[in-house]
């Protein structure tokens, strides 16, 4: 079916009826970033939100709100001490770009988001959905979203039969979204739509028979919800190496920042075997003089990135007292106080280890 078709045969009054219903009832009323839904915490939720669960985000929300309570004081800190609240929660051109947000709302906006959807999506890291999630959920005004919860419902009710993400169904599915919201209770509607998404609409076992538009579903009447969404085509992931030395002291351990943009951009990270070498080469005597150091290796292990996979050689070389001394272009952190700098969450994993180890 066509999308005006499936469109002409929608009861789009008893579809928002029912959704909404059910959310007064069923949906998420507790979310901290929900009182009062105010722009700052809306947009904040968001960016966590996207690429991570709602379980996930909530601490860290709370984390991050108190040390940064209004939008001067994000615009005020520095990017690293951001980057360290986001410590874990991956994707950290998020915490970048929510960081470069803040100071242009503050020099070009005075200090206000902008009301309109087109100047909402000109800023860093605010996309066309998220823009849509901050219009409705904090000003309660309609747009639409289509972040990946409501992809899948939507795909869902028209039983979309190739994947969501090729073009020309994410302009069919934006159309549907547009075609959806409701002239009132749109921040309602719009927490409801996601809610559905998280809740019930699952991607696997989707919970069908309490859904409150099972009656406009087109996958559930064709029995097409274990096949529908279509699933991405499979991408042969490349596999990258790398080594990471873990040069510990008693109290700390000797790490690099990561240049802004890449991988970890920003991030502390060991140096690899490379960098290492050539500190070691450089500086032993200044290492190395109070006592030789033991050298362990800890197990290989996979980090799992968008578009490839990296495989991490670990190596420890633990020296048993701290020098006075620290190389050019490294930094030692205290390794028993992993928030005081921002990290990755292997990193954490692994210092944690040897920190119980020894
Ligand atoms: N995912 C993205 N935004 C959300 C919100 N406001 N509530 C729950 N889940 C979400």
């Amino acid at each position: 079916m066509l999308l005006h078709e499936h469109l002409k045969a929608l009861d789009v009054l008893t579809f928002h009826t029912q959704l909404l219903d059910w959310y007064t009832h069923s949906g998420r009323h507790t979310l901290p970033w929900q009182h009062p839904p105010l722009p700052y915490t809306t947009w904040i939720s968001e960016i966590m939100c996207q690429q991570t669960q709602v379980a996930t985000v909530i601490p860290y929300f709370n984390r991050f709100i108190q040390a940064f309570p209004t939008l001067e004081d994000l615009a005020a800190s520095s990017e690293a001490t951001v980057l360290s609240y986001w410590s874990g929660l991956g994707y950290y051109a998020r915490a970048r770009n929510l960081h470069r947000t803040a100071k242009i709302l503050l020099t070009q906006f005075n200090g206000h988001f902008p009301e309109d959807l087109e100047t909402l999506q000109t800023l860093p890291g605010i996309g066309r959905s998220t823009a849509g999630a901050i219009y409705t959920l904090a000003f309660n005004r309609p747009a639409p979203i289509l972040d990946g919860n409501v992809k899948r419902v939507l795909a869902r009710l028209i039983d979309l039969k190739s994947w969501p993400g090729l073009p020309e169904n994410l302009k069919t599915l934006w159309a549907l979204s547009e075609r959806l919201v409701p002239t009132q209770r749109v921040n309602e509607y719009t927490q409801a739509m996601m809610d559905l998404g998280a809740l019930i609409c699952t991607r696997k076992q989707p919970l069908c028979s309490v859904c409150p538009i099972q009656s406009h579903c087109q996958a559930y009447a064709q029995a097409h919800t274990q096949i529908c969404p279509v699933p991405r085509p499979k991408r042969i992931q490349p596999i990258r190496y790398n080594t990471w030395v873990l040069i510990i002291s008693p109290t700390h351990i000797l790490l690099k920042q990561n240049p802004s943009k890449g991988l970890w951009g920003g991030l502390w990270c060991p140096p690899s075997i490379e960098a290492a070498m050539d500190c070691f080469a450089q500086h032993h005597v200044h290492l190395f003089k109070k006592t030789p150091p033991t050298v362990s290796n800890l197990r290989i292990f996979k980090h799992t990135f968008t578009h490839f996979k990296l495989y991490i050689t670990p190596i420890v070389i633990d020296l048993s007292q701290h020098p006075d001394f620290t190389p050019n272009g490294l930094q030692w952190q205290p390794r028993h106080h992993l928030d005081h700098f921002a990290h990755p969450s292997p990193l954490a994993q692994l210092i944690q280890r040897i920190n119980r180890s020894i």
